[in-house]
This record gives structure tokens, sequence and C-alpha cells, in this order.
């Protein structure tokens, strides 16, 4: 048992418990804060505040630290697979060669989308955003998969395996579909017989009589890529899935409005701005310099995208990974992109800037992904795309949490009012 907290109040003292986890994070449990003195907690941005207890991800900020179910990043990148560490973000262990079997065998099945929800697609105009695509495509989920989008959590849980599966590998195929309904193409079905990851190239650029030919580099780096973005404890869009399944919202419903949160740019929209800001050194000539000149002034409004995290202030062990990845896949397939050049100066030139340093601004997953993703041909307004289908095993593995918990409670933070105080109503004809 951790020591409780002693708060004065107005002279008066209040004792809370504390809270110890497996890592020895400490909390102060506030939840009789109100009841007991009047006063509410104020955290905006929530920096200091715990909305939960979880069992699935671990992240030390401090040290760059991340484990998904306790087991270190750095292990997961190089033994395992994203189907593989999905299952285990989902069901809490690695899977035995016969459930990570049936698990494949489900993701597989669950692939295809209704027609319908191609028609759909076909509806938006040729410029929609790919994440407006997709956001709308996980709300119809729910309806075009009705029986396990029910809203009454004991029927969503019994279906919980197949909506899982469903969540995981529909988005990759709306995600596709989206695509090439924007390029005037007719969509493709998804093959049983690929990867995960090569099945939704091949979902992307098939064409009738030129089948999508795997390349094993490109396969082992896109399983890479989703791996490492397949859970990240309670950021944005996952304290958004958990805030809206704490309601009662099916699985689709939440997953949906993580969606929409991940779309920012401070958030899932960073890899996208971090290729563009890399075209625009390019295009003016600069080998970086410059640019960090700008971001440092804060005039510009301008931020060296891909620097900098909420929680790591350290280096994020994300983008270790995916910076050597990235040389490797751009070396063995031979591309040589003059963005490559630029990031390596950039961060080699902020990471020995005092600006940089001071604030501990170190490079996050984001700076290296949109490289790698354009490598494998994606275009760069797809980036955040393709970091929800990643994130998808984490947002449901959260979903599953919240739901699984018979004593959950409705998410629902207070405010401090700051408005006008008590006034009377005017008459539209007594108004200056
Ligand atoms: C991720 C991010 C939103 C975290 O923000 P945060 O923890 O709230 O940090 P703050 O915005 O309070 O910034 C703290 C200081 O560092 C500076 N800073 C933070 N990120 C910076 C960046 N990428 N470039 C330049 N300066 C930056 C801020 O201007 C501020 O400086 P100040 O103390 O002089 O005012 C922020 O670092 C950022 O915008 N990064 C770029 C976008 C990005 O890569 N997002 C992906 C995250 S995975």
């Amino acid at each position: 048992m951790s020591k409780p907290a002693v708060l004065t109040l107005d002279d008066k003292e209040y004792v809370f418990p504390t809270i110890k986890g497996v890592e020895n994070e400490k909390a102060v449990d506030f939840r009789t804060l109100r009841s007991a003195t009047g006063y509410i907690s104020y955290d905006e941005g929530y920096g200091n505040t715990g909305s939960c207890q979880s069992e699935i991800t671990y992240i030390d900020g401090e040290v760059g630290i991340l484990r998904y179910r306790g087991i270190p990043i750095e292990q997961l990148a190089d033994k395992s697979s994203f189907l593989e560490s999905s299952y285990m973000l989902l069901y809490g262990d690695l899977p035995t060669q016969f459930e990570l079997d049936q698990f494949t065998t489900r993701v597989r099945k669950g692939a295809a989308v209704s027609p319908m929800m191609c028609d759909a697609l076909k509806g938006f105009p040729r410029d929609a955003p790919p994440m407006g695509m997709l956001g709308s495509m996980l709300g119809a989920m729910s309806c075009y998969n009705a029986s396990m989008a029910t809203n009454d959590r004991a029927v969503d849980l019994e279906h919980f395996d197949e909506a899982a599966a469903a969540a995981i590998a529909q988005t990759a195929t709306a995600a596709a579909l989206g695509y090439r309904v924007t390029k005037g193409l007719e969509g493709n079905q998804p093959d049983p017989s690929l990867s995960f990851g090569d099945n939704f190239l091949h979902l992307m650029f098939s064409e009738e009589g030129r089948p999508y030919k795997a390349i094993p580099e490109v396969s082992r780096a896109l399983d890479l890529m989703l791996l490492l973005h397949a859970d990240h404890e309670q950021n944005c869009s996952t304290s958004t899935v958990r805030m809206v399944a704490s309601g009662g919202a099916n699985l689709f419903a939440s997953v949906a409005a993580g969606c929409g949160a991940l779309w920012g740019p401070a958030h899932g929209g960073a890899n996208m701005a971090v290729i563009k800001m890399l075209e625009e050194i390019r295009a003016t000539g600069d080998d970086g310099s410059k640019f960090i000149e700008e971001a440092k002034s804060g005039k510009s409004g301008k931020r060296l995208m891909g620097f900098g995290h909420r929680v790591y202030k350290n280096f994020d062990p994300r983008a270790k990974i995916i910076g050597k990845a990235c040389e490797e896949l751009l070396n063995k397939l031979g591309i040589d992109d003059p963005c490559l050049d630029i990031a390596r100066h950039l961060e080699q030139a902020a990471l020995a800037d005092d600006y940089f340093i001071s604030r501990n601004l170190y490079p996050n997953v984001d700076f290296y992904s949109g490289i790698v993703l354009r490598a494998l041909g994606i275009p760069s307004d797809m980036f955040t795309v393709m970091f929800a289908i990643g994130r998808m095993p984490g947002w449901v593995a959260n979903w599953r949490e919240i739901a699984m918990n018979p004593k959950m409670k409705i998410n629902r933070p207070r405010q401090i009012y700051q408005g006008p105080a008590l006034r009377d109503y005017v008459a539209m004809e007594d108004r200056g």
C-alpha cells in the first residue's frame, strides 16, 4: 500500500489515497476530491491527469520506453508482426500458433466491405480528403455490421472477435477503396492468400492483368510501420475512443470518433506535415539550416514537424527503429530521396542545437515514417490514413478494456466556468 496524500484546503486537511502502477508510476486518487472539498482538479490538456488504469501499453517518456503488454517495442519490431502484436494488444498475451492462425483467418475473412459501402465511397467528391472518407466509412461499418454494433454491451462483447477483425481488416480495405475511387479506378477485392500488408498494397495498386507483385523488403517495411503505430497509451485519439466507448457506444462508432481525433496536424497529421515541410525546404534550396532558425524564432508560426512529443522528453523509441528501417529500405530499393538528406541534416542540426536540447525536443515517429510511406508508393495525402490503419488494434483494445470493465463510468470531465455571470434576457427591441 502506498502512503496517502494529505491536501490542505481552506485550512482543512483532507486525505486521499495514492495509487502505484506496475512500473512505479504514482498518482493521487482524487475521485472523491469534489464531494469531499467542493474543489475540482484543473489540468487543461490533461498533462497531469490519469484518466484510467490500463493494462495495454506502457510508456516512460523521460527515458524513451514503449512496451505493448510489457514487451519492449524494439523486441516486437525485431521479432513480431503487425497481426501478432495486434492479437496481443487485443487479448493480452502473445498468441499460440493456433490462436494466431485463427485470428489471421478471421482478419482475412473480415476484409471485404459491403458493396453498398463501395457505392457510398463513389458519392464523395474526387478531391475528398482521405481521412474524411475513412472516418465516414468507419461510422458506416456500424450500419453494415449492425449485429456487432448494437450499443448493448453484452451483445457487442459477444461479437467482439468478429468485430475486432472486421475493424482492423475493413479499415485497410476502405482506405484503399477510397484511394481508387478518387482516382476514378474500380476497387479491388481483398486477396485472402496475401499477408495483411501485401493485401493492402494489392487493394491499392493491382490492375486488371497486372497484379501487385509483393517485394519482401516493402512488405516488411509496411508491416513494421503498422506495428510501430499499433498503440500508444492515452494519446488524443485513443482517449477519444475511450471517451466515446464510456458512453456505451459500439466499437465502430468509437473508432470512427478516434479517426476524427487522429486527423489533426498535432497528432496523426504530423507525418504529412513532415513531408510537406521537407518538400518546401527542398524547393527553396535550403539544406534545412534556414528552416531551423525560423522554427526556433516562433515568429513564422513554423515548427520543426516530426520533432517534439507531449510524452517523450527523450528519443521516441519508434523514431530510432523507423529511421534505421527507412535507410535500409531506400538502400534496398535503390531510391535516392533528397528529402532523406534534408531530414538527416535537420535531425543532426536540431539535436546539437540548444533550443531543441533545452526543450527536450527529439525526433518522433513521424519524422521518418513519411519517407518510408513515400518509398512504398503511398501518396502523401494518405499518410494519416496509414497511421489509422496501424492504430486500429490499439483503439480496439482500448474499447475492449472499457467494455469489459463492469465498474466503468461515463467519462465526463468538469470545467471552470469563466463566461458572463448571471444576467437577464434582453428583449430584441431593447438591445443596443
Ligand atoms: C507534439 C507537440 C504538439 C507537443 O507539444 P507540447 O508537449 O504541448 O509542447 P509545447 O507546444 O508546449 O512546446 C514546448 C516548447 O517547445 C517548442 N516546440 C515544441 N515543439 C516544437 C517543434 N516541433 N519545433 C519548434 N519548437 C517546438 C514550443 O514552441 C515551446 O517553446 P517555448 O517554451 O519557448 O514556448 C509539439 O512538440 C509539436 O507541435 N510538434 C510538431 C508536430 C509533431 O511532430 N507532432 C507529432 C507528435 S507524435
